[in-house]
């Protein structure tokens, strides 16, 4: 007989990491389908890790102590208010199972980040997705009128994941003060850095405001550390107190702690790489235009294209020429802002796509 399993899991969709590009026709091959960082992390950060690879055989420091104060003192807010995780995704399941009880409603814009509705389900809550607005942002007005007594935890995502769809300050504020005070609203800001728009809701900002928010940062970014495991939240320290119960024990490895600090250290440097990644967003963003792609503005390190019912064809283009993009079959694609390399092959398959694929594609 097979092992029982839990009952409800056949009805999550696995989470689904972007494609690895083929190498086509002797091109080199662009990942654009994870929103990662194109360039490799900087010396310094590589120095911190080597210095702590030495130690690998000792458990890291659980409190991450160090790295926390560093944050702190960067937020200027108090460790207290830190959880640390695996990822910010996996600081977003701290905060789904530290709030919601099974049965209880999490709540999200949808189309958003593809792990808010696997993370709620896997928790024992339920998702409740609320349609994205006409023009492809949060739809805060029916978001309001969806909570219900279930409600324990709202993710509000700015930038948006996959649309780079901006929320106003004034917006979420408003929204956020019309939240009961017993629902826990995250603002995920994995995009924060990328974010130039000078209207924009700020997470922290709010959290300072309303002890019903909490806010979720990324190292795996801007920061460019998505294979070392690294986000936190921002969140009143008896609500942290239970994230940390909720962490997986030691998920923080000292490698990952040492990049965070000595990230924070190159503020400087990294922020000349995002410069030059903002930079090219909006080269691309000119150009796909240019070439008729119905391209969403975005403050992101993505571009969203709303190719619709034409999705997948245009997909298979850039597929064929070394580029793998986060198709979303009827929807439309994302397709993250690389070096200036890929990017420049990126609009050359676009200019070539123009009357070859239908639809959604204007
Ligand atoms: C909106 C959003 N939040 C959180 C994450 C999680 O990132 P990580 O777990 O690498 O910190 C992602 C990753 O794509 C994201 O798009």
């Amino acid at each position: 007989m097979p092992v029982a399993t839990r009952t409800g899991l056949d009805g999550i969709p696995a989470y689904r990491q972007g494609r690895s590009p083929e190498a086509a026709n002797g091109l080199e091959p662009y990942k654009l389908s994870s929103n990662e960082n194109p360039y490799p992390p900087l010396p310094s950060v590589v120095d911190a890790v080597a210095a702590a690879v030495g130690s690998m055989h000792l458990y890291p420091d659980m409190s991450a102590a160090a790295l926390a104060a560093a944050v702190a003192g960067h937020w200027n807010v108090a460790v207290e208010n830190l959880a640390f995780g695996a990822g910010s995704v996996e600081v977003a399941a701290q905060l789904i199972h530290a709030v919601a009880s099974p049965g209880d409603e999490v709540m999200f814009a949808w189309r958003s980040f593809e792990a808010y509705p696997v993370l709620t389900t896997v928790a024992g809550a339920v998702p409740v997705p609320v349609p994205l607005d006409v023009s492809g942002g949060h739809d805060l007005d029916a978001m309001l009128a969806a909570v219900t007594d279930k409600t324990r935890v709202i993710f509000v995502c700015n930038p948006n994941n996959p649309n780079g769809a901006v929320l106003a300050a004034g917006a979420v504020e408003a929204f956020v003060a019309a939240v009961p005070t017993d629902v826990l609203v995250v603002i995920d800001e994995a995009y924060l850095h990328f974010n130039v728009d000078p209207g924009t809701a700020v997470g922290v900002d709010l959290f300072r405001r309303h002890p019903h928010v909490a806010v979720l940062h990324t190292f795996s970014k801007a920061y460019g550390l998505a294979g070392l495991r690294l986000g936190y939240a921002i969140a009143q320290p008896e609500l942290v107190e239970n994230l940390r119960k909720a962490a997986v024990p030691f998920g923080v490895t000292a490698l990952a702690q040492q990049a965070g600090i000595a990230s924070l250290a190159a503020e400087s440097q990294l922020q000349e790489r995002i410069d030059v990644l903002v930079a090219e967003r909006e080269r691309v963003y000119a150009g796909l235009l240019d070439a008729g792609m119905p391209v969403l503005p975005s403050q992101a390190n993505f571009l969203w294209v709303d190719s619709r019912e034409g999705t997948t064809a245009l997909a298979s283009l850039f597929e064929e020429a070394g580029i793998s993009v986060r198709a979303f079959a009827g929807e439309g694609m994302r397709i993250s802002v690389g070096t200036p390399a890929a990017n420049d092959r990126v609009l050359a398959v676009a200019r070539a796509a123009a009357g070859a694929v239908s639809g959604g594609v204007a």
